[in-house]
């Protein structure tokens, strides 16, 4: 080994011990006076692309380096006052998970040691930590002793069992011969239309074609009907085509709604298809056991599980996990041996599990939060942001301007309506819908809240997802006063007169 003192290479990207030290605790004091400062900033930027691109600058790229305090300083002050901030009490927006402490400062230190895990002879500790952090949330979720890997978030690890079923079901050679060697026949993919457009990309990337997938009608909750799917399955067969995969949501983007997850798992089975569970959300809730949705004990019967740890285990962006019953199913659907890998096959290379080679350790993170809160941290955050989510539904019930709509797991979607209007009549609820998306749109820039919305039964619809730990109940019981004033001076902005 070389002393460092007599190294002749001083690289300009290279920074020395001293200052890496001095640069890394500022940044560790700026980074916690901003998570403690948190609840009182606003919670979204009301500063459009032209003032954030003002702010950034129009210069070209320098041709001399810079002092990176400064640079770290400046990426700071940009990021603290002008994102809009998932780690937010008041942030309820779409499904994005308050990122955890522990996570941020795991990504921290899988940045600095920088494991390449698509390989173990590039990530031996890294790829055993990510095997039982996969292991860890098979028993999480009760799905039991499985394989899998993780991926970048919930589309990506829907995608990667998706091509496993198809090589999986697929009755002729479909890596080498891909969908012409079907001569014709058409692969089928049953999902509704609650399904994440995930699915939309996925049978668009693998060469099906969307008009490949079978939407199955939804009862009036939003899940799916088992009796149209069966249906839908033998008409499909007696044309000739190949039913292949089914998707059962368990917790959907809209509304939270879980699908009845034991009986696709039977059709499946009697038809032999590949029942995957798309629980990127809600498939966390399972940890709650008998207090989940009955329903989740069917996720012990899926062929594949998508999870997405940057969700409802609150684990900073990118972390979505697969889980397959066992690590064949994707080796067969990836592996593949160029020359230059020379190892033994006694060990797990992650680039034969899914269509990365190169890999960061994103696991570590994962396994870092799993360990410091353990099943019963979760069991206790999760059951939380479900109650909170619950009473805010009750307060909409009981609030004479607003109109609850649906609650499930920790999503709640509610609506503001005028005390004067009466709901129904068709002009009253396209002025209804119209009222409502232009609060979502204020809320999306709102330094005081930050919800999104979902479309039920053509009803436009305010949503809360709270996969958020820093909520609490002070939050949930202010949050009706401000849907109000905001709602009522929209209302004066936008009534149409024939409504006045
Ligand atoms: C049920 C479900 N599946 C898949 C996804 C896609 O996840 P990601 O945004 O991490 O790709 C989402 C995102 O909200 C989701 O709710």
């Amino acid at each position: 080994m070389i002393a460092e003192s007599t190294r002749t290479r001083h690289a300009p990207i290279d920074i020395q011990p001293e200052e890496f030290r001095a640069l890394g605790y500022q940044l560790i004091d700026r980074i916690t006076e901003f998570m403690t400062a948190l609840p009182e900033k606003p919670v979204a930027t009301d500063k459009t692309p032209a003032e954030l691109r003002a702010l950034l600058g129009e210069i070209s790229l320098p041709e001399q380096g810079q002092d990176p305090a400064s640079l770290l300083n400046r990426a700071a002050d940009l990021l603290f006052d002008h994102s809009v901030h998932l780690g937010h009490p008041r942030f309820w927006g779409y499904i994005a998970g308050t990122p955890a402490p522990i996570g941020s400062l795991g990504d921290l230190l899988a940045a600095a040691v920088n494991p390449n895990v698509g390989g173990w002879m590039l990530s031996p500790m890294a790829t055993e930590i990510e095997a039982q952090t996969i292991r860890w949330l098979g028993e999480l979720i009760g799905y039991g002793d499985c394989s899998g890997l993780l991926v970048s978030g919930g589309s990506m690890a829907n995608l990667v069992p998706f091509l496993a079923a198809r090589k999986a079901k697929t009755p002729w050679l479909v890596r080498e011969g891909g969908l012409l060697a079907g001569e014709g026949r058409r692969l089928r993919v049953y999902a509704t239309d609650q399904t994440h457009s995930w699915v939309l990309k996925a049978a668009d990337l693998l060469g099906l074609g969307t008009d490949a997938i079978r939407w199955v009608p939804t009862d009036d909750k939003l899940r799916l009907d088992t009796t149209s799917l069966r249906r839908q399955i033998e008409a499909d067969l007696a044309q000739g085509d190949i039913p292949f995969i089914a998707i059962g949501t368990a917790g959907s983007t809209g509304v939270g709604a879980v699908d009845p997850l034991p009986d696709i798992a039977a059709i499946c089975r009697e038809y032999d298809l590949w029942f995957h569970v798309d629980g990127a959300y809600g498939a966390a809730a399972a940890v709650l056991g008998e207090n989940a949705p009955p329903e989740f004990a069917a996720l012990a019967e899926a062929d594949s599980i998508a999870l997405d740890p940057h969700k409802w285990l609150y684990i900073p962006l990118e972390a979505g996990a697969v889980l397959v019953r066992d690590a064949n199913v994707l080796i067969d659907t990836f592996a593949y041996h160029p020359d230059f890998f020379l190892e033994p096959q006694d060990k797990i290379h992650y680039y034969e599990y899914g269509p990365q080679t190169s890999r960061g350790f994103r696991a570590l993170k994962v396994w870092l939060a799993l360990q410091q809160v353990g099943r019963q941290g979760y069991q206790q955050m999760i059951a939380e942001d479900i109650r909170l989510a619950k009473t805010l539904y009750q307060r909409a019930e009981t609030h004479p301007e607003l109109e609850a709509c649906s609650h499930s797991l920790s999503i709640t979607t509610f609506r503001y309506v005028p005390r004067d209007l009466k709901e129904g009549k068709e002009a009253t609820e396209i002025y209804l819908n119209d009222l409502n998306k232009a609060l979502v749109e204020q809320f999306h820039t709102s330094p005081e809240a930050f919800l999104s919305n979902a479309v039920i039964n053509d009803k436009y619809v305010m949503r809360m997802c709270i996969v958020n730990f820093r909520t609490s109940i002070e939050d949930i019981e202010a949050l009706p006063d401000i849907v109000v004033t905001m709602g009522r001076q929209l209302d004066r902005q936008l009534r149409p007169a024939h409504l006045r």
